[in-house]
C-alpha cells in the first residue's frame, strides 16, 4: 500500500512538472496560461514557488506523454489525472486549464485544481482531483506547506476560501495563509492548524455564501478549542481581489479595523437580520449562547458571556443559566 502511495505521488509530481513546463516553455501555455496568471498579478517567482501550470487543450497530451515515459495506467487513473474511455484508451482530465498543484505537509504534490479560462457558466470553474489513496480532501489545506513556518512564527493562521486567495495574499508577504479549497471546513483541517497555532482568522469572501461558511466555520473552530476571529471583505471582493486593490498595508489595516471575535460577528450579523423583533432577537441570543456552549474552556466561555451580556444589554445571570442548560443537554 505504501508502494502504491509512493507511485501515486511520483506520477503526481511528474504531472506537476509537465503542467509547469507547458505553462512556461510552450507557445500555447505562454499565450493562454501564463498571460492569464500575469493578468491576475501573479509574479514569475510566485508561479514557480507554487508550481502553477497549464494543461494543453488537447485530449491526450498528458496521458500519452506519461504512458510513453513508462508511468503505469493504474496510477494515471487512480490519481485522477487520466480517465478511461469505453474503448480502453485514456484521456486527460485537465484540458486547457490553468493548474494549481496541491501539496501535502512535506511538499509532495498529491492533487490538482484546474481552473477554466472560459467564461461559459456551464463549464465548472474548477475541476479538482478525485479522492485517492494520497488525497483525502477533508484532511488537506491548500498552501499549508508554504505557510506552516509563518503560521508558527506569527502564531496565527489566516483561513481563506480559494487557491487564488492563498497565492495573492502570500505574494503580498502575508505567508500564514491557507484555504480549505473545494470543501467546507472540516474538523481534520482545523486540527492540522491547531498543531501550529491556536489562533485562526477567517477571511472569507464578502458574499452570502462566504458569510454562511464563516458562521459554520466559527462553531467548528470553537469546538476544537481554538480562538477565532472573522474579517469580511466588501461585497464582491475576496482576499485575492482585495489585496490586489489595496496592497499589503491596506490589507493588514482592513483586517485590523474589521476583525471581530465571534460574538461581535454573530451579534452584528444576526441582529441586523432580526431588526427590532423581540422574538427574533431572543433567538439570536440563544444562537450565540449555543456557540459559547461549544467552547471547551469554561473560563473562556464565561468571558464571552460577559461580552455578550454587555453587547446585547442582557442580564449576565440569565445568559449563564441558559449556558448551563445547554451544557447539560449536551452532556
Ligand atoms: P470561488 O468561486 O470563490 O473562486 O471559490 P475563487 O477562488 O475566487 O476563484 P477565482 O478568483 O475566480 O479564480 C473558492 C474556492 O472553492 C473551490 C476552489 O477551491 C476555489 O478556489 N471551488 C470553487 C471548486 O472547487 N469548484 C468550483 O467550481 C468553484
Ligand atoms: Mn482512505
Ligand atoms: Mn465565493
Ligand atoms: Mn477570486
Ligand atoms: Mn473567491
Amino acid at each position: 500500500a505504501d508502494n502504491r502511495r509512493e507511485s501515486l505521488m511520483i506520477v503526481s509530481g511528474f504531472a506537476a512538472k509537465f503542467f509547469h513546463e507547458s505553462l512556461l516553455d510552450t507557445d500555447e501555455g505562454q499565450a493562454i496560461g501564463l498571460s492569464y496568471f500575469k493578468e491576475r498579478g501573479f509574479s514569475t517567482e510566485t508561479i514557480k514557488k507554487f508550481e502553477l501550470g497549464y494543461s494543453p487543450d488537447q485530449w491526450e497530451a498528458f496521458s500519452s506523454k506519461a504512458l510513453k515515459e513508462g508511468y503505469k495506467e493504474e496510477f494515471l487513473l487512480d490519481s485522477g489525472l487520466s480517465v478511461k474511455r469505453d474503448n480502453g484508451t485514456l484521456y486527460d482530465r485537465y484540458r486547457g486549464r490553468v493548474m494549481f498543484p496541491i501539496h501535502n505537509f512535506t511538499g509532495r504534490v498529491i492533487a490538482f485544481g484546474g481552473r477554466t479560462l472560459k467564461t461559459d457558466k456551464n463549464v465548472p470553474k474548477y475541476v479538482n482531483s478525485p479522492e485517492s489513496e494520497i488525497y483525502h480532501k477533508s484532511n488537506v489545506l491548500y498552501g499549508l506547506y508554504f505557510a506552516k513556518k509563518a503560521i508558527r512564527d506569527e502564531d496565527n493562521c489566516y483561513l481563506v476560501e480559494g487557491y487564488a486567495d492563498v497565492i495573492s495574499v502570500h505574494q503580498a508577504d502575508i505567508e500564514n495563509v491557507v484555504a480549505s479549497s473545494g470543501t467546507s471546513l472540516t474538523v481534520e483541517q482545523i486540527r492540522l492548524i491547531g498543531r501550529l497555532t491556536k489562533n485562526v482568522t477567517i477571511l472569507y469572501d464578502g458574499d452570502a455564501a462566504g458569510i454562511k461558511a464563516a458562521l459554520r466555520g466559527l462553531d467548528l473552530i470553537l469546538e476544537e478549542g481554538l480562538n477565532v476571529k472573522v474579517v469580511l471583505f466588501p461585497d464582491g471582493h475576496d482576499p485575492d481581489s482585495y489585496v490586489r486593490l489595496v496592497g499589503t498595508a491596506g490589507f493588514k489595516k482592513h483586517i485590523d479595523d474589521h476583525k471581530k471575535d465571534f460574538i461581535l460577528f454573530k451579534t452584528d450579523l444576526l441582529l441586523k437580520e432580526a431588526g427590532n423583533d423581540p422574538i427574533k432577537k431572543s433567538e439570536v441570543i440563544r444562537d450565540i449562547v449555543e456557540s459559547i456552549a461549544k467552547i471547551p474552556d469554561s473560563i473562556k466561555a464565561s468571558v464571552f458571556i460577559k461580552e455578550c451580556s454587555s453587547l446585547l444589554q442582557i442580564d449576565e445571570r440569565a445568559l449563564l443559566s441558559e449556558l448551563n442548560k445547554m451544557r447539560q443537554a449536551k452532556a
